[in-house]
């Protein structure tokens, strides 16, 4: 079967002190047409930068082994300008901080219409008249005036919305979300994610969604991969995520995300910090901060294995029952 994305074996380097250090190892996901996949993980855990891959959008010196297949077709050997047309086209991404990513000097319709009329030989006006209706569709009032404005006459929240229609608006098959809705005001992240996955819905686009939120991944994927120290863990649905998590590092996220409905007095927290690909001791990343740690998790990696339609990397996930509610027991192990 032809996955829309497919990364295989995906490991990353990038330069820090003018030293490689690796930052992703092995990474293995896909993305089918018209389906959502969640990364979440702890900052650091590498879901930028493997969203970043997708789109050769590295830091300077940054070096990528592996392969990254669209539709089929590996994207290891494209050229700087068949990158730019695949991102111009085909994929885009929704990057967290919209200040950062929209030209200044240039005014809100130009910056939406450009990748329309460049690579899209459309007429400027028609292009001007969807971006408007775009607009008004991720919940921007008084469209033809926002079009004329320049980006610092507008707040974060709408910057952010600009943002998500320039991407609708070229009708990429993926687009990478890189925690989209960090810039706005909690009330309304809901909302915008909402209306987000209405329109890519419509269109049958895939998404790639990155973020923090366990609870927003679960709302809106269709199957959550769940990364720590550069490395994917667990792969599943989040329904089997929610109720059988195979990794201990999966179990120990849910049980510390808080619940709206369930009053508990202290969440309980993963113990140690979150580390980086280059931190990571050799056998599992985890195994430090894991309270199921055994001597063969020191001595050697643990390899993927599929587990009741999961994927998961752990030495002892087919005999681990672990839980995923706060306040209960951490786990059970069978020995
Ligand atoms: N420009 C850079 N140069 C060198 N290393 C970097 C650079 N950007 C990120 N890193 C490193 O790459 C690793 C993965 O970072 P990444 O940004 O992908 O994490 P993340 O999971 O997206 O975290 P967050 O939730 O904080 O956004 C981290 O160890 C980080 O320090
Ligand atoms: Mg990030």
């Amino acid at each position: 079967m032809t996955h829309l994305l497919e990364i295989d074996h995906l490991s990353v380097d990038l330069v820090t002190h003018r030293r490689y250090h690796k930052v992703l190892q092995d990474v293995s996901v896909t993305v089918e047409k018209a389906e959502v996949v969640s990364l979440v993980g702890e900052s650091g855990s590498g879901k930028s930068m493997t969203a970043r891959s997708v789109l050769n959008l590295l830091p300077a010196q940054g070096k990528m082994s592996g392969n990254i297949a669209f539709d089929g077709q590996s994207l290891m050997d494209s050229t700087s300008k068949d990158w730019q047309k695949f991102r111009a086209t085909k994929a885009a991404m929704i990057f967290q901080d919209p200040r950062a990513s929209i030209n200044p000097v240039h005014r809100i319709g130009d910056f939406l219409t450009e990748a329309l009329v460049h690579n899209r030989d459309m007429d400027r006006h028609e292009a001007l008249e969807r971006a408007a209706t775009l607009l008004e569709q991720v919940g921007i009032d008084d469209a033809r005036r926002r079009l004329r404005q320049y980006p610092h006459e507008l707040s974060g929240g709408m910057l952010q919305r600009v943002m998500i229609a320039s991407v609708l608006l070229i009708e990429p098959q993926l687009i990478l979300a890189d925690e989209p809705t960090t810039a706005l005001d909690v009330t309304t992240q809901a909302d915008v994610i909402a209306i987000l996955d209405d329109l890519r819905a419509q269109r049958e686009m895939a998404m790639l969604f990155i973020t923090h939120d366990l609870e927003l991944a679960a709302a809106f994927s269709d199957r959550i991969a769940v990364m720590y120290a550069g490395y994917i863990v667990e792969v599943s649905t989040p329904a089997q995520l929610h109720t059988r998590p195979l990794h201990p590092y999966t179990a120990a996220l849910l049980r510390s995300r808080p619940m709206l409905h369930e009053r508990t007095a202290r969440l309980p927290q993963i113990s140690g910090r979150p580390l980086s690909a280059f931190e990571a001791p050799p056998g599992c990343p985890f195994q430090d901060r894991c309270p199921y740690v055994q001597a063969q998790c020191g001595e050697s990696l643990p390899q993927p294995q599929l587990i009741g339609g999961s994927i998961v990397r752990c030495h002892r996930a087919s005999e681990l029952e672990l839980v995923s509610t706060a306040g209960a027991e951490g786990g059970q192990s069978h020995e």
